[in-house]
């Protein structure tokens, strides 16, 4: 048997994944550690979609080298995306590395360690197309908000993206199993739950189309959070990322329309420009996207968007850039990830463009779109002073010990001062007395 220590890198299904894999190792006796030093097995769940989180893990790998050298029974496994993407090549770069697995085959890991554990070396796993994330729904306990994988993989094949290639084609679970694991959660004090899929709006499409009925007018995706919605105990719905090009008004309608859906929608956008959401293959025109925006806003008019968006595509030209702008001025959005395009290698783009936006030139576009972000929300922030908003009380802040914490519907983080008689996962009022770039601040009221 193990101890084990498992670090995550990359988006939260990585985090869920971690998450059910610690559940599987404990059940086959292996013991989960905090800290690197008291681990004999150490691993890492990784992620591809840029090359700076894959160069981070390969450094953070490599120092182990010498590690190893004084402690040869330390064992090193690689999982996740990079170990889709670049399999037993790894051992090749990192001769002390002794298995790497796939983000489909979690579930080969305790027999992989039983191999391991009898003097097996470099052993590699990376068939695609399994169904471990269905068969995946432990969790380690009862966070007040619960992630739940509800579809894996994606077959939108993004130019620039790594995703398809390391996640594989779409598979949905069964809603009867999602309703059965949220409720579980909800049993044992979950008050929130956050869906997660790579495409969530493409929830259940691959199999209606398999059984011969998909209908493009439904929303699977919709179906399941009315079911969802019925759950006593359960106070609020996430779900992320949804892709617009998979949005109907049926999906519209019952985000805006059920009440424990949060109204704060996270909606990857990408750019602002129509010649690069072609080349980048999204599927959308931006007139489209911002058509599914103006719909939730006259559905839901508190609603509050968020996105990512990718800066030095290849061939964006400055004006193109500034359609991008142009766009954050118009929506406004409440939080967005910026990232600097990086090639990674497999890709239509990789393939096919060249990658001419200096690094220089991307830096640059990337600050002047968090500046615009930054004022947008601050902005946001102080106009909420004076208002009362609903908190799920999280717990105790960690910056100031006399202070709770918690996040509003719209997600905002919220602090207020310390009251004895209050328990996490309660809903309370607050009155917001004033606000920080990051956060804001108030009283209860009672
Ligand atoms: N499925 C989601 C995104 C998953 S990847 C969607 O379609 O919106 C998370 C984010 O990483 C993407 O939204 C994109 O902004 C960014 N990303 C993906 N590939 C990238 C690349 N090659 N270079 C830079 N950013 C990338
Ligand atoms: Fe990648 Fe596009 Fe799929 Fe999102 S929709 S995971 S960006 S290929
Ligand atoms: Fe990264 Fe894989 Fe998620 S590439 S973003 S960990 S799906």
């Amino acid at each position: 048997m193990f101890t084990f220590y498992l670090r995550t890198y990359g988006c939260q299904m990585n985090e869920r994944d971690s998450e059910a894999l610690s559940c599987l190792l404990s059940a086959h006796g292996h013991q989960e550690v905090e800290e690197e030093s008291a681990a004999d097995l150490l691993l890492f769940n990784t992620c591809s979609v840029r090359e700076q989180p894959e160069l981070k893990v390969l450094g953070k790998i490599g120092l182990l080298k010498r590690a190893k050298r004084g402690r040869p029974e330390l064992k090193i496994g690689l999982i996740g995306c990079m170990g889709q993407r670049l399999g037993a090549e790894l051992f090749a770069l990192l001769p002390h590395l002794d298995f790497v697995v796939g983000s489909d085959q979690l579930r080969e890991i305790p027999g992989i360690l039983e191999r391991i554990a009898a003097g097996e070396r470099h052993i590699a796993v990376t068939a695609l197309g399994g169904d471990d994330f269905m068969r995946l729904s432990e969790h380690k306990g009862a966070d007040l908000c619960s992630y739940i994988s509800i579809i894996q993989g994606c077959n939108q094949f993004c130019s620039y993206c790594i995703v398809p290639h390391t996640r594989g084609r779409e598979r949905s679970r069964d809603m009867a199993d999602i309703v059965r694991e949220v409720k579980q959660q909800v049993e044992r004090g979950s008050r929130e739950i956050l869906l997660l899929g790579q495409n969530i709006t493409a929830y259940g499409i691959a199999e209606a189309k398999r059984a011969g009925h998909y209908d493009p007018e439904a929303s699977y995706l919709a179906e399941l959070l009315a079911r969802l919605e019925e759950i006593e105990g359960l106070w609020r719905i996430r779900f992320t990322s949804p892709h617009v090009r998979y949005m109907n008004d049926k999906f519209i309608q019952a985000i805006c329309g059920l009440s424990k859906v949060c109204k704060a929608f996270h909606i990857p956008v990408q750019s602002g420009s129509n010649r690069i959401l072609k080349a980048m293959n999204r599927g959308y025109t931006l007139e489209e996207y911002v058509h599914r925006v103006r719909q939730i806003k006259s559905l839901a008019s508190e609603a509050q968007f968020s996105t990512d968006i990718i800066v030095g595509f290849p061939g964006e030209t400055v004006a193109e850039f500034e359609q991008t702008l142009e766009l954050m001025r118009e929506i406004k959005y409440d939080m967005a990830y910026i990232f600097r395009y990086s090639t990674r290698s497999g890709t239509k783009a990789a393939e096919n463009m060249r990658d001419d936006v200096s690094e220089e030139e991307k830096k640059r576009r990337n600050q002047v779109l968090l500046e615009e972000l930054n004022q947008t929300v601050e902005k946001r922030n102080q106009a909420y002073i004076g208002q009362s908003l609903e908190v799920l009380v999280e717990g105790q802040s960690k910056r100031n010990e006399e202070r709770w914490t918690g996040r509003s519907q719209l997600n905002k983080v919220v602090n207020f001062p310390w009251v004895e008689s209050l328990n996490i996962g309660e809903l309370r009022q607050v009155k917001i007395l004033r606000s920080s770039a990051n956060s804001l601040y108030g009283e209860i009221v009672e």
